[in-house]
């Protein structure tokens, strides 16, 4: 487990959260849609889906999805959503969950801010091996700032992503910083910085 600030980033965190959140309402991240939109669609992977909008998103513009969370009560909000018929919600730990292990390759496979108990790496490197040859890995997370409004323990660099990708078999298309302005519950704005990867498979 990861225990940084007092946070532990684990099942019950995150159950306890969503039981709690009242939905978030959320719709696609923006970040997500403007990477995805010219490709072609396909199969896709949303690890860490959360209540399922980018899934929801994939899949109506035809993707064929695989969303996984570690919590059912996140899952449970994005199946009463999901009018799409094309996402298959699966209820997985990925710190052991292994898609390509089943011999499952995606076109896309996509993390939007999943910070695991036991850090980005391990995921990383599972993520990666899911994608099929020529298909592309896009992960998405919190980059470290001053005024960050989130906890220390879901930060990561881009170069933090990038690190485990072998550079025989991947393109880096994208590795920085970008910001982007979010209102939050309290209804003021805040200036979000993500940290964006995204890499193609060589086939
Ligand atoms: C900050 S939320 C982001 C959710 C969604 N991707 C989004 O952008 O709205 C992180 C998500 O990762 C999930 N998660 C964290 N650790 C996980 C793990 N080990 N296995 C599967 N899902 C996990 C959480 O349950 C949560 O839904």
């Amino acid at each position: 487990m990861s225990r940084e600030e007092g946070t532990v980033f684990d099942r019950a965190y995150w159950e306890e959260r969503y039981r709690h959140s009242g939905g978030s309402g959320r719709g696609p991240n923006p970040q997500l849609v403007a990477e995805v939109g010219e490709l072609p669609p396909g199969t896709a992977l949303d690890a860490g889906c959360g209540e399922g909008a980018d899934a929801r998103w994939l899949a109506e513009r035809g993707w064929r999805v695989t969303a996984v969370d570690i919590a059912a009560a996140a899952l449970q909000r994005a199946r009463e959503q999901d009018h799409t018929g094309r996402v298959d919600w699966v209820r997985a730990d990925l710190t052991t969950w292994t898609p390509a292990a089943a011999g499952q390759h995606f076109d896309l496979v996509c993390a939007s801010y999943v910070h695991p108990a036991g850090g980005h790496e391990g995921l990383l490197r599972r993520l990666a091996a899911a994608v099929a040859p020529g298909g592309t890995l896009l992960v998405f997370g919190h980059a470290p700032a001053e005024s960050s409004p989130h906890a220390p323990g879901s930060h990561v660099t881009p170069e933090e992503l990038a690190a485990g990708l072998d550079p025989e078999r991947w393109d880096v298309l994208v590795a920085e910083v970008r910001s982007r302005p979010v209102v939050g519950h309290d209804g003021r704005e805040v200036m979000f910085r993500d940290a964006v990867l995204r890499a193609r498979r060589r086939p």
